[in-house]
């Protein structure tokens, strides 16, 4: 089973200390010394971040407030003016840093670049040139659809630095999933390239915005920046789409970072949520600065010496975070990696530890569980002792898999840090400190200082020690999201009011399930809406279910997880026909492959159960916790006594 039960955790005893030798050299040392930050923290939490924020970044202008606080919107460092591209480039050209690796990138073939943070420098202010001479300023949104190339970090930094925010769309995603968020975002010009490489195979990313332009499919947009990576043929729309190469030979390399507010928005960045439409997450620009520096500052004890390794993409949250803004913030040296894990080439991740000399691991327990699926021979083979810390997010890790990461790949000596949060919440929100907290296997542990995390019931009291509960955040923090874009009610909806507020009291509610151990410890069980995690990516169930029902044959659908060994959990959808269908392997392929079309691979139905009914209770709604059963092969558990027609789960049962 890969996830954690209730069972299983309430098991769980074990308990890492952190090595002495961590905690010696450790910015934060012992579990007595994080217990002062967080108490500090606690008792203000204006005074804790604002001391940081002083103390951290740089300034153009210093803020007059810390917190404005207008639940459930926030605004933080009211007045100040700041520069995310600054703080991740400028500051170090006078230092040391000036020539230090920013970024190390080496691509699925085999190539690879090193940025020194000069050399980055020169590469954003040039494309901050190009995307100002192509008509965009400050306020205008930008699409991003790149491989995980350098350019991508590039075209990030250099929005941040004109003051246009970006939305950045994973390279996965489909032309129609490109297409409904450029559209959302009102995206005034897009940067892609003309491919990629993933998994010995060129991502043609190019022909997907084409795809997404065609027929003023996006009437915003005005221009394409199209950065030269596979040098496959790709047709240049005159007047629109502009080789990247090109305008960079002819552009000055000077361009001053544009003076921020704190609360303009830095990014857009969409992600499934339980309706069909996936929502803009919001981030501004200092409080996001501030809240990806420290988070990885502290919990991943970033030393000035460190090369860092995120197998992210920057299509993601963590990508954002933890590829670009938080390690540059930091004047760290952070490698990008092109590709991914394949039967080709299963020992890439090590060779890269192996060459780069990779200090700092951070990646998903998918990949842990496919990488334990391809045999402990690859790791074995390579030279990964300058590896001393291992960090896991994405969903919950089964204790397994935390134990083969924390033996074979961090030879018993690396602390593990395993990092619960979300796209919404910015950067890390409970996560050990690793020269701190003592670590257990499944375990986030303890809340970042500042974070009052807690479990409670749906009325919002806190539940006792070990009961299931939902997982809450108590005060405002910098790194949270704004708004849902253009939406405003949809966000207080979501995340403010499904647990009503008390006295004024506004609670952030995650999404997830988890419960607190005797030692307060949280554990966090998964998502309790209809949000389903598929190798780490987050998918809504309806988003899925729509895809299938634009389909001429599909007269309805439901979508489930079903327990997946390495994915965690994998879409499992049942469908019924339109009564001039029938159900065939063919017609199963071609909706796995309209569900591809319409999202992208990462939501390809795993399985597609045809059915003549779907199990509904009498008022019409399909029970779900019934298919979920199904869908794993279990017994049909709890009350069905509001089903509407037995006759249903009985056939659907037959069919298993
Ligand atoms: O369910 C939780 C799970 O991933 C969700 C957030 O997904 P996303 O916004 O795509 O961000 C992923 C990267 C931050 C959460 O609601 N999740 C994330 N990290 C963990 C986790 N579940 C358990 N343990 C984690 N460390």
């Amino acid at each position: 089973m890969s996830q954690p039960t209730i069972e299983s955790i309430l098991q769980e005893k074990r308990s890492f200390s952190p090595p002495s030798e961590f905690s010696e050299k450790a910015q934060i040392k012992s579990l007595q010394e994080y217990q002062q930050l967080y108490e500090q923290a606690k008792a203000d939490p204006q005074k804790f971040w604002a001391d940081l924020a002083a103390q951290e970044l740089d300034w153009f202008q210093k803020w007059d407030t810390v917190l404005d606080w207008q639940p459930p919107f926030a605004k933080w460092f009211v007045g100040g003016k700041i520069n995310i591209s600054y703080n991740c480039l400028d500051r170090h050209l006078t230092t040391w840093r000036r020539n230090k690796a920013a970024l190390i990138w080496e691509g699925e073939p085999g190539d690879s670049r090193t940025l020194t943070y000069a050399q980055l420098h020169r590469e954003v202010c040039q494309m901050a040139n190009v995307l100002k001479q192509l008509g965009v300023q400050k306020g205008d949104c930008v699409g991003i659809y790149m491989p995980m190339i350098p350019e991508a970090a590039i075209a990030m930094l250099a929005c941040a630095r004109i003051g246009a925010p970006h939305t950045v769309v994973f390279g996965g995603f489909s032309a129609e999933a490109l297409k409904d968020r450029l559209v959302d975002a009102s995206a005034k010009l897009v940067i892609t390239a003309d491919g990629g490489w993933r998994k010995d195979a060129i991502v043609p990313l190019k022909d997907q915005v084409d795809l997404a332009l065609a027929n003023q499919g996006v009437p915003s947009i005005e221009n394409v920046l199209v950065v030269e990576r596979t040098k496959q043929t790709t047709q240049m729309e005159p007047g629109r789409d502009h080789w990247w190469h090109e305008l960079q030979a002819g552009v000055s390399a000077d361009c001053p970072a544009e003076p921020m507010d704190s609360e303009d928005m830095l990014f857009i960045l969409y992600t499934s949520g339980t309706t069909g439409k996936p929502k803009g997450v919001v981030h501004t620009t200092a409080g996001y600065n501030l809240y990806s520096h420290m988070t990885l500052k502290w919990a991943f004890d970033l030393q000035d010496t460190d090369v860092y390794w995120c197998t992210a993409d920057v299509g993601w949250i963590t990508g954002h975070s933890y590829i670009v803004y938080g390690p540059l913030s930091n004047g760290a040296t952070s490698v990008m990696y092109e590709g991914a894990p394949r039967p080709s080439n299963p020992g890439c991740s090590w060779d890269v530890v192996e060459k780069y000399g990779v200090n700092i691991f951070y990646t998903a327990p998918t990949a842990i569980r496919a990488f334990i699926k391809m045999g402990e021979q690859y790791p074995n083979a390579r030279d990964l002792s300058s590896l001393r810390l291992l960090g896991t997010v994405g969903e919950p890790i089964n204790p397994e898999a935390w134990m083969w990461y924390h033996k074979v790949i961090g030879g018993e000596r690396c602390p593990i840090v395993d990092t619960w949060w979300q796209t919404e919440t910015g950067g890390f929100m409970i996560t050990p400190l690793p020269g701190a907290i003592p670590t257990k296997p499944g375990s986030a542990t303890l809340p970042f200082p500042g974070i009052i995390a807690d479990v409670v019931d749906l009325e919002g009291n806190p539940v006792s020690n070990n009961q299931g509960g939902y997982l809450v955040v108590r005060h405002p923090w910098p790194g949270m999201m704004r708004t849902v874009y253009g939406d405003p009610d949809r966000f207080r909806r979501t995340y403010w009011e499904h647990i009503p507020p008390q006295d004024g009291q506004y609670l952030y509610f995650a999404g997830d399930g988890a419960r607190k151990d005797e030692d307060g410890y949280f554990w966090v069980m998964g998502r309790v809406d209809d949000v389903i995690n598929v190798a780490g990516h987050r998918l809504g169930t309806m988003e899925i279910e729509s895809a299938l029902v634009s389909h001429p044959a599909v007269a309805e659908a439901a979508v489930v997880g079903r327990p997946d060994e390495v994915k965690g959990e994998d879409v499992f959808a049942f469908v019924t026909l339109e009564g001039s269908y029938s159900p065939s392997e063919e017609l199963e392929k071609e909706l796995k492959q309209h569900v591809v079309k319409e999202i992208g691979a990462i939501a390809r139905p795993g399985q597609i159960r045809f059915t003549d009914g779907m199990p509904k209770t009498r008022s019409g709604k399909i029970m779900r916790r019934l298919l979920r059963n199904l869908a794993a092969g279990q017994e049909v558990a709890g009350d069905t006594s509001t089903l509407e027609d037995r006759g249903v789960l009985d056939k659907l049962r037959g069919g298993a």
